[in-house]
């Protein structure tokens, strides 16, 4: 752990330091994250004593060399960054907004930097070098070895061949060029949305217009679309380049959460216009930690969000809308693949009910003189309890660890359970073709695959290990071993 990361709560100074910034950033000069209001109670007290032991400090020191501390550190907040350069919508390259923004910068290249040891965890492992394998020096590890559960699961689909964990923002372009998923299958165009910088080439092919843009790479094959691109997710994915605000800049993701909304009765939501600064913490990175498909003849990419956000309703969307991702190879049940929807996990959860966003635990704050400074090394926040979680949580450290640890275990126990009673139904659905049962005696045991598939593979793609919402996930497998059992059920039945 880094050491100017060492905020201790308990300090009255660093308290105070916080009093005095909270008060600057209420002016509307900078938005907090979490809102105060979803704060640890217990922490209001101690930061009202915090204003005791300030209002005494005013006495001593004197009143008025703090007026001209608090007037220096409002213009902080204002200005806080000397302009070295003008960025516009055509600035993608990271190392000039680091001119500007050295802080950020820093911490934004050590998503390179690859965790080793833990469990879920990204690894750095050698690469196996071939000359047809231009993966760099190093590579994750292969999830199709570590559960062969999986590749019967998949088979017949491109995860089935090559499925790896994932790793630092640093490595998303390159990743998703090497897998054998592009280079065995023809992929649309619309997979480089989350893996590179979009903004300036989508604005460039749409004549300053993103979404025609969008349109044109969705119309693309992949093989076209990928070398348009130069640099994976930059500053200005998420910044606006004059006044440093959060947007989105996804056209999907516009579009999805206006479905979301409408779905609860909100019409022609707007989400740069209508989303709060708090919202926008965990909106900019649900552009892409999210469930999605390419939507018909256009192969849109699209997120199935039109009925609502969990799990069940995009089920039952992908059923209304007819749309399924592949033929089992084994069985020849029509399956849906999911793919990393942490978003919609976390929004069934006690902290999205609490409006903690992923940037409260994934980019905390960090301590830089008077300023605080978002940590852009996104990675997984058991890198850092003490910032990621204890701003919140006056547990220990040890015990923070504990309770992710048994949310985790207990997760993967069941995802276990229901893991072997999708692989058994399976193995029974194929006993019966080879015995000769017709589509018609199988038609209900697909289904309940398909279901079963889904809701494990929703679970297995999500990349928190149930903690991002640890009830709904044990709910979402246990409606998976359900499914499963009662497929088996069908077949006996039929
Ligand atoms: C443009 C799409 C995009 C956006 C926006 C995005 N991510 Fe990611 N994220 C990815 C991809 C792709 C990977 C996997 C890269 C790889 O494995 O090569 C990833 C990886 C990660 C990882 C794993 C890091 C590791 O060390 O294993 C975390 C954690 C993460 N993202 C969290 C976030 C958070 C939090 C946000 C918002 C602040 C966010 N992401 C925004 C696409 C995105
Ligand atoms: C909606 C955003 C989004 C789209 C579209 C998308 N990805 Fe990703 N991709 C991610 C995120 C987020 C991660 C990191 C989380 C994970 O690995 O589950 C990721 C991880 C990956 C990885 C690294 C881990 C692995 O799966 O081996 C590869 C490779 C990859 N994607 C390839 C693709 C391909 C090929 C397509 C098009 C079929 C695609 N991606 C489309 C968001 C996206
Ligand atoms: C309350 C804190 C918290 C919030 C809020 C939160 N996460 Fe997480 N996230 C975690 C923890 C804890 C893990 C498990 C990390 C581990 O196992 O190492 C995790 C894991 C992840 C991972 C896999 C990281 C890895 O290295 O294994 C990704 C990706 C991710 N979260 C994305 C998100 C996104 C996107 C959001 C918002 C929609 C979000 N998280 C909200 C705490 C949080
Ligand atoms: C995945 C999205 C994402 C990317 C990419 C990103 N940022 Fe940020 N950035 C954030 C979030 C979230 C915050 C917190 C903003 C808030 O709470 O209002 C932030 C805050 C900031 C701030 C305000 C001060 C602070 O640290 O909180 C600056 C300056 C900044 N980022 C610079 C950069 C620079 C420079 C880059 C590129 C090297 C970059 N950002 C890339 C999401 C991103
Ligand atoms: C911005 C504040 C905030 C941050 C940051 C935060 N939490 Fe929380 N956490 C909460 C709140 C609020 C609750 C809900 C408490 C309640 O309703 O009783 C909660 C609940 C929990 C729970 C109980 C979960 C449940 O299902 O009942 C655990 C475990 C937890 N947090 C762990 C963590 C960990 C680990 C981190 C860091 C990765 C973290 N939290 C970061 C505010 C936060």
């Amino acid at each position: 752990m880094n050491d100017e990361n060492d905020h201790n709560p308990s300090d009255p100074v660093d308290e105070n330091t916080e009093f005095v910034e909270e008060d600057v950033q209420a002016t509307g000069a900078s938005a907090e994250g979490a809102s105060p209001r979803f704060r640890d109670p217990g922490r209001r007290w101690k930061l009202l004593l915090g204003v005791g032991v300030l209002a005494m400090a005013l006495v001593t020191v004197g009143i008025a060399a703090l007026l001209l501390n608090i007037s220096e550190r409002r213009d902080e907040a204002r200005e806080p960054y000397f302009r070295v350069t003008e960025l516009t919508e055509n600035t993608t390259s990271a190392e000039v907004w680091g001119q500007n923004f050295p802080l950020q910068f820093e911490s934004y290249k050590r998503t390179i930097e690859m965790d080793e040891g833990r469990p879920g965890g990204s690894e750095g492992l050698p690469a196996v070098l071939d000359e047809d394998d231009p993966r760099a020096k190093t590579t994750t590890e292969q999830k199709l070895e570590l559960d062969p559960r999986l590749v019967d699961m998949w088979k017949g689909y491109a995860f089935s061949i090559d499925y790896r964990e994932k790793r630092g923002h640093a490595y998303m372009q390159h990743d998703q060029l090497v897998t054998e998923r592009v280079k065995q299958v023809d992929q649309p165009g619309g997979c480089v949305n989350c893996h590179v910088s979009t903004v300036e080439v989508m604005n460039e092919l749409g004549d300053g217009d993103m979404k025609a843009g969008f349109d044109e790479i969705n119309a693309m094959s992949f093989d076209e679309a990928a070398p348009l691109f130069d640099h994976p997710m930059t500053c200005i994915d998420c910044h606006d380049p004059e006044t440093m605000e959060l947007r989105i800049t996804r056209p999907a993701f516009e579009k999805g959460i206006a479905d979301a909304k409408a779905a609860e009765g909100i019409k022609d939501y707007d989400v740069n216009r209508d989303a709060t600064a708090s919202e926008m913490r965990t909106f900019v990175c649900a552009q892409c930690h999210v469930e999605y498909y390419f939507k018909g003849e256009g192969k849109t990419l699209t997120f199935p969000w039109g009925k609502g956000l969990n799990i069940d309703d995009e089920y039952d969307y992908y059923m209304e809308e007819g749309f399924t991702d592949w033929t089992h190879e084994i069985t020849g049940g029509e399956m849906l693949k999911a793919q990393h929807p942490e978003f919609e996990l976390w929004n069934q959860g006690v902290h999205a009910a609490a409006g903690v966003s992923c940037a409260d635990c994934h980019m905390p704050y960090q301590r830089e003189g008077a300023m605080k400074v978002s940590e852009h090394n996104v990675q997984s926040p058991l890198e850092n309890i003490n910032a990621s979680c204890q701003t919140c949580h006056s547990t220990s450290e040890g015990e923070l660890q504990a309770r992710v640890d048994t949310i985790q275990e207990r997760h993967l126990r069941t995802r276990d359970v229901a893991q072997d009673a999708l692989t058994e139904l399976i193995a029974d659905i194929e006993a019966a073709k080879e015995a000769g049962a017709t589509d018609a005696e199988l038609k209900e045991a697909w289904d309940y695959q398909r279901k079963a598939s889904f809701y494990i593979d929703w679970i297995v793609s999500e990349n928190s290990l149930g903690f991002h919402a640890p009830g709904e996930a044990l709910r979402i497998l246990n409606d998976a071993t359900d499914a499963a059992r009662k497929g088996q059920l069908a077949l006996l039945e039929a």
